[in-house]
């Protein structure tokens, strides 16, 4: 597999935004309510967001200078103007709205009569929530950071969370339930992901110190069918069974690669125990 090398420094902005946009991907999207000093209400997506810190709970996102000519966005100019703003999540049956949202429309455009989401009051801040959104959370400025000042530069906005609204019916157990959720996210170019059904897996976190890459029988490491997601469960255990002492069973394959097939098996069905009875047998060959 050969490596290209693209140097920032040979990239104009709009070309840098498309390494950005295709590299960091996918992003999560902040649909961002806000008032200008006139009470004009004001709704646009930014998936430079993210959440930064729990005590006191920040977020930041990014509504940056154009990469054409270096002027703000009304989105900024409303935060830096009034210092409050929503945030609504995206799911998948707001997405078309929310594009058409996007659009670069005159000062004073109410952009949720444009998209036809229906605002909500808010409780703390002015700005309206967004009734067809799964999770939002009011926000009250906490800082700006300039992150240069030519076209494209970044202007985060970071934020503390007041607090979150929520639908009850994505709730399971008191909290936002991601197979409820079905929230979109911003990939590359044009492409969104969704984040429903199959697109959605568990991954165990790790139980203290897992025993690591380094500790896994070398003969594993060698083989040609099993993956580095199934080196990485065997890797995450969180100790070395005794593999000198497994048990063979009754129709257990024979042969290194049905062994190493069969380990691979075992670990998709989350059957980690058999997998390493498996690894045992395999480290006998
Ligand atoms: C899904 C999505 C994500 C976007 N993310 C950003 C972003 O992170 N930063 C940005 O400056 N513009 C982003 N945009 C473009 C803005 O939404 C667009 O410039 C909008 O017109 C800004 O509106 P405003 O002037 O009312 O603030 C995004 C657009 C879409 C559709």
């Amino acid at each position: 597999m050969s490596l290209r090398t693209v140097l920032a420094s040979d990239l104009n902005p709009v070309q840098t935004n498309a390494w950005l946009v295709g590299s960091i991907a996918p992003r999560p999207i902040a649909f961002a309510s806000t008032i200008n000093e006139g009470g004009l209400r004001n709704l646009a997506p930014f998936s430079f967001f993210n959440a930064f810190g729990s005590n006191p709970p920040m977020l930041a996102f990014a509504p940056n200078r154009r990469g054409r000519d270096g002027s703000t966005k009304h989105t900024y100019q409303n935060v830096a103007a009034t210092e409050e703003f929503v945030i609504a999540t995206v799911s998948h049956r707001m997405v078309q709205q929310m594009n058409v949202a996007s659009a670069e429309y005159e000062d004073g455009v109410d952009e949720f009569v444009k998209s036809g989401f229906t605002p909500l009051p808010a409780t703390f801040v002015k700005p309206a929530l967004v009734a067809e959104s799964p999770v939002q959370m009011e926000c009250k400025l906490h800082q700006i950071v300039e992150l240069g000042n030519g076209p494209g530069s970044g202007l985060m906005l970071i934020g503390e969370i007041l607090c979150f609204h929520v639908r009850e019916d994505v709730l399971t157990n008191d909290l936002p339930d991601s197979r409820k959720l079905d929230l979109v996210g911003r990939n590359g170019g044009a492409m969104y992901t969704r984040a429903f059904g199959d697109a959605l897996f568990e991954v165990a976190k790790p139980a203290g110190k897992p025993i690591g890459y380094d500790h896994l029988p070398e003969v594993l490491k060698r083989s040609h069918l099993l993956s580095g997601n199934d080196l990485g469960r065997l890797a995450n255990s969180a100790e070395l069974p005794d593999l000198s002492v497994v048990e063979s069973h009754e129709g257990d394959p024979a042969s290194a690669d049905g062994l190493e097939e069969a380990i691979h098996h075992a670990l998709q069905r989350e059957d980690l125990s058999e997998a390493w009875r498996l690894v045992g047998l395999r480290s006998r060959i």
